[in-house]
């Protein structure tokens, strides 16, 4: 990474005191345990935010002088019709991993999830994956078309299905090979690469279920083929079980229409599915009784495990978390209170627990989950440490509703061998180095 590529909280300052005590009150009481904040300001972390107190505002110039923001009148309303983020939040954007790909439409940008807050990723900022280029399509000419084992052959236009009776749910959407990279090396150098095709969003759709219905699905099937209108020819088998849970026909993201790059105008939402089943630019559904062994599925998105066999057709994304900040890139500059932080899902549920270990995975404490948490859909937790200037092993770990817990990478790697592309879901270790540096480590 070039320098002006660093990323957004690549170094992590105190903040000056006004901020810090607003910040650090609002973040204890959030979770509304008293205890906690009590223990925060009486114990150890309050020391902490003692020593980070006071400094500096008596020479603050933008205190000591108004600044020119409050002694002028500022910009029109609607000067950006459509709002844009602040000038100095221009560094957080989705990023190419130079090199990683032949040609930029067979490619990737990821997340920049060490700057985000919460669950949910701005649409701007989601992911984006595509395997010919992204289009924007024209809605009045789109069509979606449901055939093969149902009564009545239907097609429907974006007016009618926008006419049917919606849902709206909060789902993630990660891509089988996330944290891919990571099976063979730990060069990759922030958790954007690392983690970053990884996104949170609201949608809003048809249920799968009910178009169905509408076409008259043969109750025998136990398939389906989606098909993306996009140059790619994208074709994904679908159990018909994922398909009448909790699947969307998706026009909506996060209160709006999609956004092209998501598959606009119609994309398929299948909730704890690896994200090549979320089907973009949705043009058909065939409904059949046999697995359709397509390119994507027959040749990519297969596990290659360590007896030489491939697996195919694996669909739920397991369970998996990971710190975004600290995290690798960024720098801790003071001793003193941090507030650890990351994001934990499952495809199979919900997160039930989410621990932290800061000495590599020996001693496990509990992280606070910070609500709604809902299922396969992304948890942020949080962490409170004081960070005494030692070398330190930051890791997370989540559990599920299912009682499964995510794995070290050397139990996943015991299973799975190291030549896997797809579904990693290892524990990931950020190692802090006593001068503040933060980077990327394999352990085991
Ligand atoms: N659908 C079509 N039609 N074409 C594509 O290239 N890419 C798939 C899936 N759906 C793809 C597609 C892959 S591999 C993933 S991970 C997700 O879309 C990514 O969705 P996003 O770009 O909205 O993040």
């Amino acid at each position: 990474m070039s320098s002006d590529e660093v990323p957004h909280q690549g170094v992590l300052r105190p903040a000056p005191e006004s901020f810090l005590s607003g910040e650090l009150i609002s973040a204890i009481s959030r979770d509304g345990i008293d205890h906690h904040r009590r223990g925060l300001l009486r114990g150890a972390f309050g020391a902490a935010v003692a020593a980070m107190a006071g400094s500096a505002v008596a020479s603050d110039p933008d205190i000591v002088t108004p600044p020119e923001w409050s002694r002028t009148l500022g910009k029109p309303v609607a000067t950006n019709p459509y709002g844009l983020p602040s000038l100095y939040e221009q560094n957080i954007i989705r990023r190419q991993s130079p090199g990683l790909t032949q040609t930029d439409q067979a490619s990737v940008a990821f997340t920049p999830l060490q700057s985000m807050f919460g669950m949910i990723t701005p649409s701007g900022l989601h992911f984006e994956r595509h395997h010919q280029g992204w289009v924007d399509i024209d809605p009045r000419r789109h069509r979606l078309m449901i055939n093969g084992l149902v009564d009545t052959p239907v097609v429907f236009t974006m007016e009618e299905l926008m006419r049917m009776p919606s849902v709206s749910r909060m789902h993630f959407l990660e891509c089988g090979a996330n944290t891919a990279l990571e099976w063979g090396n730990s060069a990759v150098p922030t958790v954007q690469y690392t983690h970053g095709m990884l996104s949170g969003s609201e949608w809003t759709g048809v249920p799968l279920s009910l178009l169905l219905e509408r076409a008259g699905y043969d109750r025998r099937a136990q398939f389906l083929l989606a098909e993306g209108a996009d140059g790619s020819s994208m074709t994904r088998t679908i159990n018909m079980e994922n398909a009448l849970d909790d699947a969307i026909v998706a026009y909506g993201q996060n209160g709006e229409m999609l956004r092209p790059e998501q598959g606009y105008p119609l994309r398929l939402v299948v909730p704890g599915v690896q994200g090549v089943s979320w089907v973009k630019w949705l043009r058909r559904l065939e409904v059949g009784d046999m697995p359709y062994a397509a390119k994507d599925e027959a040749s990519h998105y297969v596990d290659l495990m360590p007896d030489g066999s491939q697996r195919q057709y694996t669909a739920i994304q397991e369970a998996k978390s990971v710190i975004t900040a600290p995290s690798a890139g960024q720098k801790l500059q003071t001793k003193g209170y941090y507030c650890i932080t990351g994001l934990a899902w499952s495809g199979r549920g919900t997160v039930t627990k989410v621990e932290v270990s800061v000495d590599g995975g020996r001693n496990w404490r509990e992280a606070r989950l910070e609500g709604p948490v809902l299922p396969k859909m992304l948890t942020r937790f949080n962490f409170d440490w004081v960070w005494q200037g030692d070398a330190a092993l930051l890791q997370s770990r989540v559990h599920d509703s299912t009682g499964y817990i995510q794995p070290q990478r050397a139990e996943l790697v015991a299973v799975r061998g190291t030549r896997s592309i797809y579904h990693n879901n290892a524990i990931q270790t950020w190692r802090i180095a006593p001068s503040g540096e933060v980077d990327n480590v394999q352990l085991g």
